[in-house]
């Protein structure tokens, strides 16, 4: 049978170029990894994948978990983490916690096991210390949703901030009676971007009324049922900000549902900048988070976990962006930063 040192001979490199080329670390020059292709084919060299990768324990394997698939802000993530997994020889497995914290639990048990050689968690539901506990032993980066004081790596946008400008954003229009559908209160993303719709008020010292704050889940479903709810009130908000984007569009059809329209009778505005935003009626303002980044920053630091590498820095908040569309009235296309 040929063994990789045959290869190495005729290819006239040593057995660690062969190992290169075969597990596509990139560190070889195009030349002499078709001298080596043209050997394994030479010498009709099958090579033993699986026992290589048992011996070295590695399955060049990451899985990623994400709270909800049905989202679709997460595809542009995941496409951000695969385009650099691939080009560095890993594939990529999917989980969907379902906004479940118990199967957020089971699928970390792949690090335990050795299914995967690192997890990338866009969900940070499970009990923290359990998170903190395995990242001493396995690589786990954290992205979009955070520990509050962990040392895991994490990506995420300012949650608080953004909030806090898409709300004085609707406040400069004029509104003072806004409702907020928040993300659940469990989730650490719900928190923050209640937080910031309620320093946005302070900060203009408007009354933080309870009865215009709802619990929503993040789901297009509870943004109409939520929203419903508003409209019944006998005083009803003149503006809501809801906390990710599936919830406002939930909100505007629960609107429309009710012979109203947005922005004229009611404005709305979303977080997220998922796809249908902005191919929506009205075209839906929103804060854009920056997706592709978030996902190809926390894969290229997994990369360094997984290779044993000292992170200088452990925190990235990416910039994020509000886009003013149709929805909150302001009805120019402009992009504002501030
Ligand atoms: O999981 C719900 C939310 O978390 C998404 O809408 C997005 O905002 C993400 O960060």
């Amino acid at each position: 049978m040929t063994k990789l040192r045959d290869v190495a001979k005729l290819a006239k490199v040593s057995t660690a170029t062969v190992s290169r080329v075969l597990s596509n670390a990139g560190n070889v020059t195009e030349k002499t990894r078709r001298k080596v292709l043209a050997a394994m084919e030479d010498l009709n060299y099958q090579p033993n994948f699986l026992g290589r990768q048992l011996r070295k324990m590695e399955t060049k394997t990451i899985l990623v978990v994400v709270p909800d698939i049905a989202n679709t802000f997460f595809s542009k993530v995941l496409r951000g983490i695969e385009s650099v997994a691939n080009k560095n020889g890993y594939q990529v497995l999917m989980g969907d916690s379902q906004n479940k914290s118990e199967n957020e639990s089971e699928y970390l048990n792949h690090l335990r096991y050795k299914q995967v050689d690192g997890v990338i968690l866009l969900t940070a539901r499970t009990t923290p210390h359990l998170v903190e506990e395995l990242s001493d032993s396995y690589p786990i980066v954290l992205a979009c949703e955070y520990l509050e004081g962990s040392n895991i790596p994490t990506v995420s946008i300012d949650n608080i901030s953004s909030a806090r400008k898409i709300t004085s954003h609707l406040i400069k229009l004029g509104h003072h009676r806004i409702a907020h559908i928040a993300g659940p209160k469990n989730v650490i993303l719900g928190r923050d971007r209640l937080k910031g719709f309620e320093q946005a008020l302070a900060q203009n010292n408007l009354e933080i009324d309870q009865i215009l704050i709802q619990e929503g889940d993040f789901t297009y479903e509870s943004g109409y049922r939520l929203m419903k709810k508003l409209l019944a009130l006998q005083n009803p908000p003149t503006a809501v900000f809801a906390a990710n984007d599936e919830m406002a569009i939930g909100a505007i059809k629960a609107i429309k549902h009710c012979q109203l329209s947005v922005p004229e009778d009611i404005a709305v505005v979303g977080f997220d900048d998922i796809q249908m935003a902005s191919i929506f009626e009205p075209e839906l303002t929103t804060v854009a988070q920056p997706t592709f980044e978030i996902g190809s920053t926390a894969m290229a630091l997994l990369l360094s976990l997984m290779k044993k590498e000292k992170l200088n820095m452990k925190q990235f908040v990416l910039e994020e962006q509000m886009i003013v569309r149709e929805s909150c009235g302001a009805k120019s296309n402009v992009i504002d930063s501030s």
